[in-house]
């Protein structure tokens, strides 16, 4: 589970070439700590098997799933375009140097400030989620504003249900039912022009069928020239998980859409954690070991860094560093945080745990950064890149100035 250039050797583990103990000692834990060539490779392998087969392909980014400059930057450096949801992620893909015109805006509950910082960056597009977006894309445009219309295509994908945006019901998009009268609502206005549509059935998903029914779906509506088809290509977190590659992705996406929609319509994907998340592991510090009817083992960080065990179950399959192989005890690895839901894994098999040992927990790279989160006065987590044996800060642990900061209010008694 561990990051392409990961060699676990003698009492080490060498992350890019560096000894994830010297960075742990040097940068602190908890820790991100992000394979960078393996990310770059990923860029590229990601973006050649679309456009290998579809050439009139954009990838973006969905950077929902990393929101860091660093990170989107060095994803803008290999060629990829950005997803973004409203003005704080617009601020960070412009910040990171992507290319407006590659920008395309989500938001089921987009804000006039949202809107208006799309519409004054001049993004390539905005991705109209309900009627009330259209209300306000007209209210503030001043110039014609290119559009894709996002469809909830009522497909339940094989996930979990925190992890489905598709289904009947979800809070995404417009249902299939309401897209006539939304394409009318969208012709009636001179100031926006409606390129095509968009679908995005949820994340974590290796049915590659369902991804087909969307694009099916999409294609019993008016035709357009541009299709959307969003992210959500599950990855593997645990041995035994499914394996199904971005070539098989794009085969099947692009087939679908030759087939439904025709060759010649132009094509954007939005891979998010598929693109990511292999690519990092979080190193944690073994804080203290409590036995009793179970054994906890518990490390400096948790739900501050890692919310996915407790929002949808996300299992992962840590490792204690330098410890290989030899004797395991099945405990509860748990975090530091005042919740017994605190548990980054439940019975995981652990190699001689002690305290002050160095724990990985790989495929970390997709919405751990994204949901980090100051709960205890937590400092949120430094990202580290590993690259060629150079151990480079690219996000620096909060500090308490930082944590402070905000309390505007300190001392002010009325
Ligand atoms: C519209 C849209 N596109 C792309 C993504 C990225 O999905 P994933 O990270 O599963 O690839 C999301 C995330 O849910 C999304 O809402």
């Amino acid at each position: 589970m561990l990051p392409p250039s990961a060699v676990p050797v003698e009492g080490d583990l060498l992350l890019g070439g560096c000894s994830l103990k010297t960075i742990a000692d040097r940068f602190g834990t908890p820790a991100y700590v992000l394979d960078e060539t393996a990310l770059r490779e990923r860029a590229r392998r990601f973006r050649d098997a679309f456009t290998s087969l579809h050439p009139k392909t954009t990838v973006c980014f969905a950077s929902k799933a990393y929101p860091s400059v660093s990170v989107i930057g060095l994803l803008v450096e290999e060629g990829l375009g950005s997803d973004v949801v409203g003005a704080g992620e617009l601020m960070m893909a412009l910040a990171a140097g992507a290319d407006p015109a590659g920008i395309v805006m989500h938001g089921n509950a987009k804000s006039d400030l949202d809107i208006q910082a799309a519409l004054d960056a001049g993004i390539g597009r905005i991705v109209v989620d309900g009627f009330d977006d259209i209300d306000r894309i007209a209210a503030l445009a001043t110039a014609v504003t290119p559009v894709l219309l996002r469809v909830s295509p009522g497909i339940e994908s094989a996930t979990h249900s925190a992890l489905a945006t598709g289904g009947v019901g979800a809070k995404f998009g417009i249902p299939v039912d309401q897209v006539p009268a939304a394409i009318a609502r969208i012709e009636r206005e001179p100031l926006i022009r409606l390129d095509g549509l968009h679908a995005h059935i949820g994340s974590q998903i290796f049915e590659l069928d369902q991804f087909e029914a969307a694009v099916a779906a999409l294609a019993t509506l008016p035709r357009f020239g541009v299709y959307d088809l969003g992210g959500g290509l599950g990855v593997p977190y645990v041995p035994g998980d499914p394996i199904v590659t971005v070539e098989r992705w794009a085969e099947r996406l692009v087939r679908a859409v030759h087939r439904h929609l025709g060759a010649d319509v132009e094509l954007l994907v939005e891979p998010g954690r598929s693109l990511v998340a292999p690519v990092q592991v979080t190193a944690y510090r073994i804080v203290t070991i409590k036995h009793g009817v179970r054994t906890h083992v518990a490390v400096d960080g948790g739900m501050g860094d890692n919310l996915e065990p407790s929002l949808y179950g996300q299992r992962f399959a840590p490792l204690v560093v330098g410890k290989w192989r030899g004797p395991t005890q099945t405990v509860e690895l748990v975090g530091r945080h005042c919740e017994s839901g605190d548990v980054l894994v439940s019975g995981v098999d652990l190699v001689e745990p002690e305290v002050g040992d160095l724990v990985v927990v790989p495929v970390t790279g997709a919405y751990c950064f994204t949901m980090s989160n100051n709960y205890n006065g937590a400092l949120k987590a430094p990202v580290v890149f590993c690259r060629d044996g150079v151990a480079r800060l690219a996000v620096r642990r909060e500090t308490y100035d930082e944590l402070l900061a905000r309390e505007v209010g300190v001392g002010a008694a009325d």
